[in-house]
């Protein structure tokens, strides 16, 4: 067990979910970040797209907060315009570079409207190449739908021996595996059909994890938080989505796991940090409780953005307040109020 314990994979997954600190996912495939810059009404090129990402990377003090940065393909290949390789420049701060693998939720043969995750093909000399390059973790996201009898055994079980065969090629080429089974939230379901949907998904993945030799003391899980569907009628509040999330995890995911880092999933981003206050104060846990979201750190600092450089100073604020928000929920430090005065004190 010491010995196991001890080993890189172990480190890096610790250092990912260290106290106080989560991960900034910046691993919005192309077609995916086009769509959020269409949002402010700035087109997707590769120079826009590097601009934006320099801007999250250079945030002065983001790195007090921020332990990690997923990084998309195109992403982890671009330099600031100084011409320091991203990878490069994340790690004179302290930060550690990852990398989205999959290729992406592809229409499920013979389902009935179902997914399954690719990118698997070639994946061994992928890994080689994103190690070269400076990438310490990675991810592979799965998604899964609720209702109309969704999600199937046979969806919920391809996905889950495709995220197995991915970890188990990420440890072998020494990263640690971000495993993200995302049972995804819109519909009109309730809170229990997304506890259950949720716990199938998970029992399977770590079923997979096991028969596939996985070290889950070098891994980490990011899952979906438990919630009402975003449509439904009545939606559950914060202390009951804190309950219902904490009890499936503590029903499906193993002690040995250093560490649950949620999505955001399309929550506020205010909801998003309450939802992990919640759940910290009912620590301590099993694991780490952090953060590894996209969307809830981004959309302040996207929105003030807006394509102009002279924007950049005050995205980097907003960024760095969400940031910072989150990370007093990794310690339940989180209260709406301490929006108000950093924003006051002019954050
Ligand atoms: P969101 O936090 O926007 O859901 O993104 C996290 C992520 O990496 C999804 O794969």
């Amino acid at each position: 067990m010491a010995a196991r314990m001890s080993n890189d994979l172990n480190e890096t997954a610790r250092a990912l979910v260290a106290p106080g600190k989560g991960i900034l996912a910046a691993d919005e495939s192309t077609g995916t970040i086009a769509k959020r810059f269409d949002s402010i009404g700035v087109a997707s090129t590769e120079e826009t797209r590097r601009a934006y990402r320099e801007l999250l990377f250079t945030t002065p003090g983001a790195e007090e907060f921020i332990s990690g940065v997923i990084l998309f393909d195109e992403t982890i290949r671009q330099s600031s315009a100084g011409g320091t390789p991203f990878p490069q420049l994340l790690a004179a701060k302290g930060v550690i570079s990852g990398i989205k693998v999959d290729k992406g939720a592809k229409a499920l043969a013979l389902s009935d409207g179902e997914t399954v995750t690719e990118g698997l093909d070639g994946l061994r000399e992928r890994f080689a190449e994103y190690s070269a390059l400076g990438a310490r973790f990675a991810k592979w996201r799965a998604t899964f739908s609720i209702g109309g009898g969704r999600p199937s055994e046979y969806c919920v079980w391809v996905n889950a021996h495709a995220l197995a065969r991915y970890a188990a090629l990420a440890q072998e080429a020494g990263l640690v595996p971000i495993v993200e089974p995302e049972v995804l939230m819109d519909g009109t379901h309730t809170i229990a059909d997304s506890a259950q949907a949720t716990g199938r998904v998970l029992q399977a993945v770590y079923t997979e994890l096991h028969d596939q030799r996985i070290d889950l003391a070098g891994t980490l899980l990011k899952p979906n938080m438990v919630l009402s569907g975003y449509e439904a009628a009545t939606r559950s509040g914060p202390e009951e989505v804190a309950e219902r999330t904490l009890e499936c995890l503590y029903r499906h995911v193993p002690a040995a796991v250093p560490g649950i880092v949620f999505l955001s999933g399309g929550q506020s981003d205010e909801d998003a940090t309450l939802h992990l206050d919640a759940m910290n104060a009912r620590g301590p846990h099993p694991w780490q409780l952090s953060f590894s979201y996209g969307r809830a750190l981004q959309s302040p600092a996207l929105h003030a953005w807006r394509g102009q450089s002279g924007n950049a100073a005050d995205a980097q604020r907003a960024y760095c307040h969400r940031a910072r928000m989150n990370s007093a929920a990794r310690s339940a430090a989180y209260t709406p109020e301490l929006e108000r005065e950093a924003v006051a004190a002019g954050e």
